[in-house]
């Protein structure tokens, strides 16, 4: 095996560079491995984020020749490596430092969001619930927040002035979540429209082709939300009817 030359994105909210590091080529790596092994060598100041190297905390997301992807998912043969492998933060997030960004922008998102209003229990206190109905959220809590739909985005990517008003495909599954709750009795449809911004989603999809998870953000949380909005604001019977059958 030969060398592999990464493309790495050095600097801060100041500003900063693309720095090339070469190091021997390892079988069976990922990413992540890789930018490890630099840290250990030539740029132990190197900083990146990230936690299990399992595809499952959400860390260490960034852009992989310009795609945003998990660094501790994307095999290294999977790479061409004849060129530098570049390796940049998610754009859509400030920058702290190198490959970590400030994420915060989504947990002010994630507070304004209404939480679950149950029904009143049954007579004899319970609560029961069809299993099918149960079933129905359950691709949306899949989720490990990696916040690559919310990077891909072209709504707040390119739009800087979206993001007080945009939700962002990470939290539309949140409210698909809640508002498929068989319990739910919560009304959201003003909140989506007017300050979480569905109708800002033209349906690119760009969010559900990143997804590591295999979500389908589009399919079956917007365009379903999109739906009770545009039903909520001109036929609230449908609206009605479908919270109360769980369509
Ligand atoms: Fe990541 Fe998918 Fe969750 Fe978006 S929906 S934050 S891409 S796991
Ligand atoms: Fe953005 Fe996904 Fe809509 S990428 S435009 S939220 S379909
Ligand atoms: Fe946890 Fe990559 S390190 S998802």
């Amino acid at each position: 095996m030969g060398d592999v030359t990464m493309r790495i994105w050095r600097g801060d909210q100041n500003g900063g560079q693309f720095v090339d590091y070469t190091v021997p080529e390892v079988e069976g790596e990922v990413v992540l491995d890789v930018v490890h092994r630099i840290q250990a060598g030539p740029a132990p100041d190197l900083a990146c984020r990230w936690n299990c190297k399992a595809g499952k905390c959400g860390s260490c997301s960034a852009e992989i020749n310009g795609k945003p992807r998990l660094m501790c998912m994307t095999r290294m043969d999977q790479l061409p490596t004849e060129e530098p492998i570049v390796l940049a933060p998610m754009r859509t997030f400030p920058i702290i430092r190198d490959l970590v960004t400030d994420v915060s922008f989504n947990y002010v998102m994630a507070r304004q969001l209404p939480p679950l209003k149950p029904r009143d229990p049954e007579p004899d206190g319970t609560y029961r619930m069809q299993q099918v109905d149960v079933e129905r959220g359950q691709e949306f809590r899949k989720c490990i927040e990696c916040f690559l739909c919310q990077d891909v985005c072209h709504v707040i990517r390119d739009h800087e002035e979206n993001k007080p008003h945009y939700a962002g495909p990470r939290f539309f599954i949140r409210y698909m979540e809640l508002e498929s709750h068989p319990l739910d009795t919560n009304d959201r449809r003003e909140l989506l429209r007017q300050r979480m911004g569905i109708g800002l989603c033209n349906i690119t999809k760009c969010c559900t082709e990143v997804c590591p998870e295999g979500i389908k953000i589009t399919d079956n949380a917007i365009i379903p939300l999109k739906e009770r909005v545009v039903d909520g604001a001109y036929d609230p019977i449908a609206w009605l009817g479908r919270k109360i059958l769980r369509r």
